[in-house]
């Protein structure tokens, strides 16, 4: 602080630094950063934070509001949060999720959680966006979803009583536009991480695997039985996806071509991103579009529910018998194990809770 006076003081003769009529806030952003969990630190390279858009406290309270703000949607009856919501492990419970007016949209919302850990920027279940600023303007104007314009938004921001000053203070604008927008956003949701499930206790020595997670987690690993892991994490990858495009045998013609839309290849069609793992307790149902309600729908499609279809990945490698063929007893050890990466301080945690 001090040495932005001095530095004011000894520019004021050649500039208007300070002295502007409108009196300018001091532009002093607080420097933030990323809370990443002991685990990830062992594993994992470091959050991928933009260039241009480095994290301030004052910019992730704003993305917070925003993310909270209903006034984003065209008739103020939306936010982010009601399709994101917290205690549904930031996604919704509808298979498919619901614009304003109700109207539905043809996909299921995703969980918020890590996002700032996805090295390859795949965003959405096709990867239609590639940073996370893109992706924001995508729901904000989409008419399956808020349905807003920029110009209203920006237009409802000048109006308000304290929006101008925070925009101010977290990115030194007196006109705030589209790109501080989805900035602000970003900084928040890329301090959404979670990384504090039983799991992660259990690979830090701090909690013990039940017998039946035990056996989960080694049917998960077991190539001759689950075989799961290619495509969903491991312990040595506890983002617990790998971030890229599959096919995993549900359909065998698409209505949705996934991956497809946004490359046009045919090869891509019906490939969608492998949802994390992470917080499957609160974020049913299940799959791009939910059609699956439970995990025990889940596991029983991993089984004996796959479907042949030229783009199947070469992953299903149990295709040819229509799945894994797990027991019983195996289907409700995965079903252990894949709680125990749920993360109930994620949901409840005060930083990410509307104000
Ligand atoms: C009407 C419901 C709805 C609203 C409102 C909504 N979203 Fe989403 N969100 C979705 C759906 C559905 C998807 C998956 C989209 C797709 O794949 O095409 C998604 C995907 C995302 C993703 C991608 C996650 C990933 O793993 O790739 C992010 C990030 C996101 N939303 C953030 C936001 C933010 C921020 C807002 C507010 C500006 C918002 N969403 C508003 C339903 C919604
Ligand atoms: C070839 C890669 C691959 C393999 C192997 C695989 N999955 Fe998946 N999984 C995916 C993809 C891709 C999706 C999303 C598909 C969609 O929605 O169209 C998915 C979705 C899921 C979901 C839904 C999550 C959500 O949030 O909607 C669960 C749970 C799941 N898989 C568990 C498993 C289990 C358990 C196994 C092993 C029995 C397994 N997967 C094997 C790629 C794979």
């Amino acid at each position: 602080m001090k040495k932005h006076i001095l530095l004011c003081i000894s520019l004021a003769l050649l500039t208007s630094c300070g002295s502007d009529e409108s009196d300018p806030v001091a532009y002093v952003p607080t420097p933030a950063q990323i809370d990443t969990p002991l685990i990830f630190q062992q594993l994992l390279p470091a959050a991928v934070i933009p260039e241009d858009n480095p994290l301030t406290e004052e910019g992730i309270a704003l993305g917070k509001r925003l993310f909270y703000d209903t006034r984003l949607s065209l008739d103020n009856s939306i936010s982010c949060a009601s399709c994101h919501k917290p205690q549904e492990g930031f996604s919704d419970n509808n298979a498919v999720s619901l614009g304003v007016d109700g109207t539905p949209g043809t996909r299921n919302s995703m969980p918020l959680a890590n996002l700032a850990f996805n090295y390859f920027g795949n965003f959405n279940w096709d990867g239609s966006a590639t940073t996370l600023e893109e992706q924001h303007e995508i729901p904000i104007t989409s008419s399956i979803e808020m349905h807003n314009t920029f110009a209203d938004i920006t237009t409802m921001i000048s109006a308000d009583a304290s929006y101008p000053l925070q925009f101010e203070q977290a990115f030194n604008v007196t006109t705030v536009t589209k790109t501080e927008v989805t900035k602000a956003l970003a900084q928040f949701v890329r301090t959404m991480v979670s990384g504090n499930s039983k799991f992660d206790k259990y690979l830090l020595g701090e909690a013990t695997l039940t017998p039946q997670e035990q056996n989960g987690l080694d049917v998960f690993l077991d190539e001759t039985r689950g075989d799961c892991f290619h495509c969903h994490g491991s312990p040595t990858n506890p983002l617990w996806t790998d971030n890229i495009f599959h096919n995993n045998g549900l359909d065998t013609s698409f209505e949705d071509r996934g991956r497809g839309n946004i490359t046009g290849d045919p090869n891509h069609f019906g490939q969608f991103k492998s949802p994390s793992l992470r917080n499957l307790a609160y974020t049913a149902p299940y799959m791009h579009d939910g059609r699956f309600a439970t995990l025990e729908e889940v596991v029983n499609h991993y089984s004996e529910g796959l479907v042949y279809s030229d783009t199947i990945d070469p992953l299903m490698k149990s295709i040819a018998q229509g799945g894994v063929h797990l027991t019983e007893n195996d289907k409700q050890d995965l079903i252990a194990f894949l709680l125990s990466l749920s993360d109930p301080t994620f949901i409840n945690n005060p930083a990410f809770l509307p104000n």
